[in-house]
């Protein structure tokens, strides 16, 4: 059997304890990109009424950007803004944002948590929505990076005929950018393994 920690209550727990847990949790964290690739297959054949499913918006997203040359973070940002959909139906960037959040810079983190009001300029006046909800954001030092991602990739990418990269093209960048936190609580004992 695996080895456990012995403590019923957390206040009881020792050294050895978090040793075992520790080793764990390396483990553990190693597997993020399969369970975040997993997830993401989840968006397939989900079309909700758009042209194209979730996964083929994502695939589709992605390939654009890393067609017009965007770095790997920003690709693997593009591929998985929307992974959210499936469980934050009423706050899906928030979701996306805070599993990329440990592993892009401050600028992608922000584009994805906040391209839903950004997104929002395409359609939210066919809704009864108020569609200038960016300009809340118009002051702020990543509006015109969002707006960007928005205008080129994202609402860009819902057509049946574009012929996206499929999700294997995409693997080995999820894993890279996976690899190591670069910003986390736990990013020192995950360098310290
Ligand atoms: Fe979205
Ligand atoms: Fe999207």
């Amino acid at each position: 059997m695996a080895e456990r920690a012995a403590f019923r209550e957390m206040k009881q727990g020792t050294a050895e304890d978090w040793a075992v847990i520790g080793r764990d949790y390396r483990e553990f964290a190693r597997g993020l990109p399969d369970r975040v690739l997993t997830h993401l297959k989840l968006l397939d054949g989900d079309f909700g009424g758009f042209p194209v499913c979730r996964l083929e918006h994502s695939l589709q997203t992605a390939t654009r950007a890393h067609r017009d040359g965007r770095a790997e973070d920003y690709v693997v940002m593009a591929l998985l803004h929307d992974m959210g959909d499936t469980l934050g139906s009423y706050n899906h960037p928030e979701v996306a944002a805070a599993i990329l959040k440990p592993f892009v810079s401050e600028e992608l983190h922000w584009i994805c948590q906040n391209h839903g009001a950004f997104q929002g300029y395409y359609y939210f006046h066919f809704l009864g929505m108020d569609q200038n909800a960016r300009e809340q954001f118009r002051d702020h030092p990543h509006f015109e990076a969002c707006r960007e991602f928005c205008e080129k990739y994202d609402q860009a990418a819902f057509d049946p005929d574009y012929a996206s990269e499929p999700l294997e093209f995409f693997e080995p960048m999820v894993r890279r950018v996976m690899a190591k936190p670069i910003t986390s609580a736990y990013a020192k004992a995950i360098a310290e393994e």
